[in-house]
C-alpha cells in the first residue's frame, strides 16, 4: 500500500474516523452512479413492497469510489441490520458459518473484498445464497455428521477490486452485479462541498472545483484532500478556502494539476527514465517503484489509463506521448501502434 506514515496525502487514524463521519446514509445523499443508483432505487422499493430482503448485489470498483457506503446505504434504506466482514477475514468454513446461522431476516451482509475468499469458504457460500442453506459438519473422522441448517433470508453484497478475479459460480450468485466508475469533477465538487458542510470548513465553489478535480476522480481522495487543504488554509491564514489557497496547499503536498500523486508520478517516470517508455512488465515495474503488484493494479493503474497517460500492451506497461508531456519530458520516436 501507500506509505502511510510518510505520504502526507495518506490517510491516518483521524482520517479514518473522518471519514465514517462523512459517509451518506441515504440513497439521495449519494453523490453521482446515476445508473446504480436508479437499478437499485428499483430493487429495493421492489423487495420492500414485497417484504423481502432485497436480491444479492456485487459492487465492483476501485477502492475509494464508495462500495461499502453504498452496501451501508443498502442496509439503511431497506431498515435492516448491517453485518460486515471481508474475504481474508473469513479463514476457515466455520468463520462464515458463525456469522450467517446468527444472521435475521432481511440483514445485510457485507463481504468486502469477496474475490479474495477461500475456496472452501465460497463453496459454502454458494447454497447460502442460492437456497439459504448450508451444511455443518459436526463431530470429527468417521463419527463425523452433517447437519443441514436453513437461514433466514438475509442480503449479501459484496465488493470487489478486481472483477476478474470473482470466480463465475460466485458471480452468477448474485441478482445484480453493477461497477462504480470515476466521478466526474462536478460530482466531487458535491461530494467536497457536502463534506466541507459537515466538517464546518468555509469552502467556496472555486476552491472545492479546484480540490475534486485533482481528486483522481475518487471521493476518499477528494475528501482526504479537502482535509489537507483545510489545515493547510489553518496553519496559513484565517481558514477560509479559496481556490488559490487550495492550489497551493495541493501544490505544497505534491498533487498536481491532475491529481498525480508522489506514487503516481513515479510510476510514469520510471518507465519513461528508466525502461525508454516502456513496454515494462507489471512485476518489473512493481518492484521499481516499491509497491505491491496488486496495488499497482488496482490502486494506481486504472487511473493512469483512464487519464491516457499509460497503456497496457500484451508485452507490459506503455507511457504514452500525453505522459511525456506531463512530466515535461520529450517523447522519443516510437512506432505509433504502441498507442
Ligand atoms: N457517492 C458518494 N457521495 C458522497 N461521498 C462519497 C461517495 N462515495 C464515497 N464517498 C466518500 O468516500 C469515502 C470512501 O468511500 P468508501 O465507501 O469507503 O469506498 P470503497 O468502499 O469503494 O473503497 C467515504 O468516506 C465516503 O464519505
Ligand atoms: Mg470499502
Amino acid at each position: 500500500m501507500r506509505e502511510e506514515f510518510v505520504d502526507p496525502i495518506a490517510r491516518d487514524d483521524h482520517d479514518q474516523r473522518t471519514d465514517s463521519a462523512l459517509r451518506p446514509r441515504k440513497l439521495a445523499d449519494f453523490v453521482g452512479q446515476q445508473e446504480l443508483k436508479k437499478h437499485l432505487a428499483i430493487v429495493l422499493e421492489a423487495a420492500r413492497q414485497r417484504n423481502e430482503a432485497a436480491d444479492h448485489l456485487l459492487l465492483a470498483g476501485p477502492p475509494g469510489l464508495g462500495k461499502t457506503t453504498m452496501a451501508g446505504i443498502v442496509a439503511a434504506e431497506m431498515g435492516a441490520k448491517f453485518h460486515v466482514t471481508s474475504g481474508p477475514a473469513l479463514e476457515r468454513a466455520g468463520d462464515l458459518a458463525a456469522i450467517l446461522t446468527k444472521l435475521e431476516e432481511r440483514d445485510v451482509l457485507f463481504i468486502d473484498e469477496v474475490h479474495r475468499l477461500s475456496r472452501v469458504v465460497e463453496e459454502i457460500l454458494y447454497p447460502a445464497m442460492e437456497d439459504f442453506q448450508i451444511d455443518i459438519v459436526v463431530g470429527k473422522g468417521p463419527a463425523a455428521s452433517s447437519i443441514r441448517l436453513t437461514l433466514p433470508r438475509f442480503t449479501l453484497i459484496g465488493a470487489t477490486t478486481r472483477t476478474g478475479m470473482i470466480t463465475g459460480p460466485l458471480r452468477d450468485r448474485f441478482g445484480l452485479v453493477t461497477r462504480l466508475e470515476y466521478y466526474e469533477p462536478d460530482e466531487l465538487r458535491q461530494i467536497v462541498q457536502r463534506a466541507a458542510g459537515i466538517l464546518d470548513v468555509a469552502i467556496d465553489h472555486d476552491a472545492a472545483h479546484e480540490i475534486a478535480s485533482r481528486s483522481r476522480g475518487t471521493p476518499r481522495i477528494a475528501n482526504r484532500l479537502l482535509r489537507r487543504v483545510r489545515d493547510f488554509a489553518q496553519v496559513r491564514n484565517s481558514g477560509a478556502v479559496t481556490a488559490a489557497v487550495a492550489d497551493e496547499a495541493l501544490r505544497v503536498f505534491g498533487v498536481d494539476r491532475l491529481g498525480l500523486d508522489k506514487v503516481d508520478r513515479s510510476v510514469l517516470q520510471i518507465i519513461c527514465e528508466r525502461f525508454g517508455g516502456g513496454p515494462v512488465g507489471l512485476s518489473t515495474l512493481a518492484i521499481a517503484v516499491s509497491e505491491q503488484t496488486e496495488t499497482i493494479e488496482d490502486v494506481y493503474e486504472p487511473f493512469l489509463i483512464r487519464e491516457g497517460l499509460l497503456a497496457r500492451t500484451p508485452r507490459g506497461r506503455v507511457a504514452t506521448t500525453a505522459a511525456y508531456e506531463h512530466l515535461g519530458l520529450t517523447p522519443p520516436d516510437r512506432s505509433p501502434e504502441l498507442f
